[in-house]
């Protein structure tokens, strides 16, 4: 049972596909931690169909398979409330209702919106519901009254954009009290995770180690995985914190994480060896939940009963601030 200090948590993640190392240090580590709080995840099926609506197919699918990474690296949902969002069909109508009092300005302002129409150049995403999104999220913290947002840093002005509409429907609807506190990031601390050719790991650089990789694709993805550049010969010496080798061995191989860095700077080992330490630690973590993956694949029917049991512990907070919403806007008495 959460705490009665404890804060509301919620976080959100689009279903774009299996998860990768960079989710699982990034997000997934720091929604461990917060389990046993009062925390909400919510597995954000409408705004992957922002982006996605012309090859919706897949959604339904990859939902399964986010559950099955969650569950196997260890969400527990006995210690958080796990759902899906269009389950919860109050995140629509919050959505709307906020979205009477969003000016457009701050819509099309938004940064994130700027970077993403240009980084998904490819589609159309001139769409209401993609310059939407942000409304929809806001509804997504505001109907659990979230105080805390745990979220990369590329979140911020969504989150920025939700404090604001806070603030705009207390002002109008509030008389004078706070209906929905005013929701702040939890910044995940983890550096930008590297992945094979350096840049930031991501499903669509094509650069990501999934935690449903076999023991052998672990194996061969880290032999094509970028070093420092400086060390052309095996007797170069190198510069471990330039290596996104070693920003691995700082997770999977902390003990040797030393004589890693000392060994390279004294070319004392080649990139190669490197590399194959690292295979070995990282393939020892990843065996128990690639086990545990292949377990919750064949237990579908129970994966579906732990999000039926979210959507409706989620359901039954959403409910009330919906209703809570409507009285305030002067939709009921
Ligand atoms: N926009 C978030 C992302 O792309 C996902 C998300 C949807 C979210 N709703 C949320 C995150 C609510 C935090 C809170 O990662
Ligand atoms: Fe990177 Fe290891 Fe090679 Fe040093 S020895 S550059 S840490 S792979």
């Amino acid at each position: 049972m959460p705490s009665l200090m404890a804060s509301r948590v919620l976080s959100g993640t689009r279903p774009t596909g299996r998860l990768h190392l960079g989710n699982l240090l990034g997000a997934l580590e720091n929604y461990k931690k917060l389990q046993g709080e009062d925390a909400f995840f919510m597995i954000a099926d409408l705004h992957a169909l922002t982006t996605e609506y012309e090859t919706h197919a897949q959604i339904a699918d990859q939902i399964m398979e986010v559950m099955v990474d969650y569950l196997a690296s260890g969400l527990d949902p006995e210690r958080c409330t796990i759902f899906v969002q269009s389950e919860v069909p109050e995140h629509a109508e919050l959505a709307l209702l906020l979205g009477m009092l969003t000016p457009l300005g701050w819509l099309e302002r938004n940064p994130t919106y700027k970077d993403q129409l240009r980084e998904l150049a490819g589609r159309n995403l001139t769409t209401y519901g993609f310059l939407g999104y942000p409304v929809l999220q806001a509804a997504d913290i505001l109907l659990y009254k979230a105080e805390k947002v745990p979220v990369g840093e590329d979140q911020l002005p969504h989150l920025e954009l939700a404090r604001e509409i806070t603030r705009r429907f207390n002002h109008l609807y509030g008389k004078g009290k706070q209906i929905f506190p005013e929701p702040e990031a939890l910044l995940t601390k983890t550096p930008r995770v590297p992945g094979l050719d350096g840049r930031k790991m991501s499903k669509s650089f094509e650069n990501a180690i999934y935690l449903s990789d076999t023991a052998a694709e672990v194996d061969k993805k880290l032999r094509t995985m970028v070093t420092d550049p400086a060390r052309v010969r095996r007797e170069d010496k190198g510069h471990p914190e330039v290596c996104p080798v070693y920003f691995h061995h700082g997770f999977f191989n902390v003990s040797e994480l030393e004589t890693v860095a000392r060994e390279c700077r004294e070319a004392l080992r080649g990139c190669v060896d490197c590399k194959m330490e690292l295979a070995g630690k990282l393939n020892e973590f990843l065996e128990p939940i690639r086990r545990k993956r292949e377990l919750w694949t064949k237990k579908k029917s129970e994966v579906r009963q732990i999000l039926d049991q979210g959507r409706q512990r989620a359901q039954a907070v959403a409910r009330k601030t919906l209703a809570e919403a409507m009285q305030a806007m002067g939709l009921r008495k």
